[in-house]
């Protein structure tokens, strides 16, 4: 496994005030992935991606490899491919930081991926919120473009790639893959009905290529090095590095690429410098507005899909906040929901209604004035969200939730209702 100092085993590799240009970008070796891929054949560049283990970085974790092979294996010769950069997920920054940073390791991944889908036009989703990554994504364009490196016949290969950029709207929603193609085409943006999937029906019902900036921008390195180069990097079960975006009570806190297999414990104290003086953590929220709370004694787990299976933690986009012992649980996840009752569509019932009645329930029990019951009752509209939502954001909008439930507990209970389950508990 690779030590967290080990540059020549990073990804990213990256110096936080550093702008990296288009000249810098070759001079270090950059675009040589996208000459070894053209010279060769997108059946070699699929293989190489797909033996490398390269996940999703956007949220859902799929294998990029079968994912531009299913996009491939179409018999409809207009493809598209989609860099999505709607970064939505409260405290997730790292998307930003690689389009105002590594525009061109980007877009060396866009063009890497577009040939070996087939895929000749494409769109990068930028939010709105993000002006300046939208700039500099447009001027990074244009200098590859004139490079000879985007648009007709790139560098004589017989492979064609436009490339625009979309402007997000400011939806949450949209950033869920569906969505995205309604909005690019200019309808409400709201999720479809999956199957068909946008490997198969996407951009006007052509087959798409839909990947999280941070997923592409893994492709440069692993087609330059080698699919052997890069498994060496994380862990069998979760090979590369994650960026992950650290805030909260910590006493450093920022974006941190991490090579699979460290363990949260590591993230926060080596890399964060742990708790601020004087203070103990009381939960990590890992994953983001949809991901989950843990307590501190869960932080030895390691960074791992498999791992964190099975602690029941959401990698997600790899934001982590820090709550320490300052911090209200039950004003937390109470925000989140708030945030989620915002943003939800409300084309179906278990999320519109749930979030609006677990938000009822959750402000009763702050203000102290639930009624017996009401604790079952919010962890019955949890499993409800989660089972019967349409779409991802209902899917996942009670995890913090469902967790806070689990390990705080005491926290939702008032002084009478703590004493009342006390007394159960003795009777049990
Ligand atoms: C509500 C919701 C919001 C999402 N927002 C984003 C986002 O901002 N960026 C992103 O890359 N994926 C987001 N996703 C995941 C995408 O639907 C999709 O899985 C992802 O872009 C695929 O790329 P990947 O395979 O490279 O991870 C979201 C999913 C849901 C359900
Ligand atoms: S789960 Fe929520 S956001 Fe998704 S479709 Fe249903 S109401 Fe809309």
């Amino acid at each position: 496994m690779s030590s967290r100092n080990d540059s020549d085993r990073m990804i990213f590799n990256f110096n936080f005030d550093e702008y990296v240009d288009f000249e810098t970008y070759r001079k270090r070796g950059g675009f040589s992935g996208m000459q070894k891929a053209l010279a060769g054949n997108p059946i070699s560049v699929i293989d190489q991606i797909r033996l490398s283990g390269l996940r999703g970085r956007g949220g859902a974790a799929f294998p990029a490899g079968t994912k531009i092979d299913m996009v491939r294996n179409n018999q409809e010769e207009e493809r598209y491919i989609i860099c999505n950069a709607d970064e939505g997920e409260p405290g997730t920054f790292k998307d930003r930081f690689i389009m105002t940073h590594l525009p061109y390791q980007l877009l060396e991944g866009i063009i890497i991926s577009a040939y070996a889908a087939g895929a000749e036009q494409g769109f990068i989703y930028v939010r709105h919120e993000y002006p300046e990554a939208q700039k500099e994504m447009r001027k990074a364009i244009k200098i590859a473009e004139e490079a000879g490196y985007l648009g007709d016949n790139i560098l004589d290969s017989g492979f064609s790639l436009r490339l625009e950029i979309f402007s997000g709207a400011g939806s949450y929603l949209c950033g869920e893959e569906t969505a995205l193609l309604s909005s690019i085409e200019g309808k409400k943006g709201r999720p479809r009905v999956k199957p068909p999937y946008p490997t198969v029906s996407g951009l006007r019902e052509k087959p798409t290529l839909i990947n999280n900036v941070e997923t592409l921008a893994n492709i440069p390195k692993i087609i330059a090095n080698g699919a052997e180069w890069y498994r060496a990097i994380g862990t069998d079960d979760s090979s590369g590095t994650k960026l992950i975006s650290l805030s909260g009570d910590v006493k450093k806190r920022g974006l941190y690429e991490v090579p699979f297999g460290t363990s949260f414990h590591e993230i926060i104290y080596s890399y964060g410098g742990g708790p601020k003086d004087g203070r103990e953590i009381k939960a990590v929220n890992i994953g983001g507005a949809s991901g989950v709370l843990i307590p501190p004694e869960l932080l030895h787990v390691s960074l791992e899909y498999g791992s964190c299976a099975e602690a029941e933690i959401t990698i997600g986009s790899g934001a982590i906040f820090v709550l320490d012992d300052t911090r209200d649980i039950l004003d937390n996840v109470h925000n989140r929901l708030r945030f989620f009752l915002h943003e939800s569509c409300g084309k179906c019932t278990p999320c519109r209604e749930g979030l609006r009645q677990a938000s009822i329930l959750l402000e009763r029990i702050r203000e102290g004035t639930s009624a017996d019951g009401d604790i079952e009752k919010l962890e019955r509209y949890t499993n409800a969200m989660q089972d019967a939502s349409f779409c991802g954001l209902g899917q996942a909008a009670g995890n913090s939730l469902k967790s806070s439930l689990k390990y705080y507990r005491s926290e939702y209970l008032q002084p009478g209702m703590a004493a009342m389950h006390e007394k159960e508990k003795v009777t049990v």
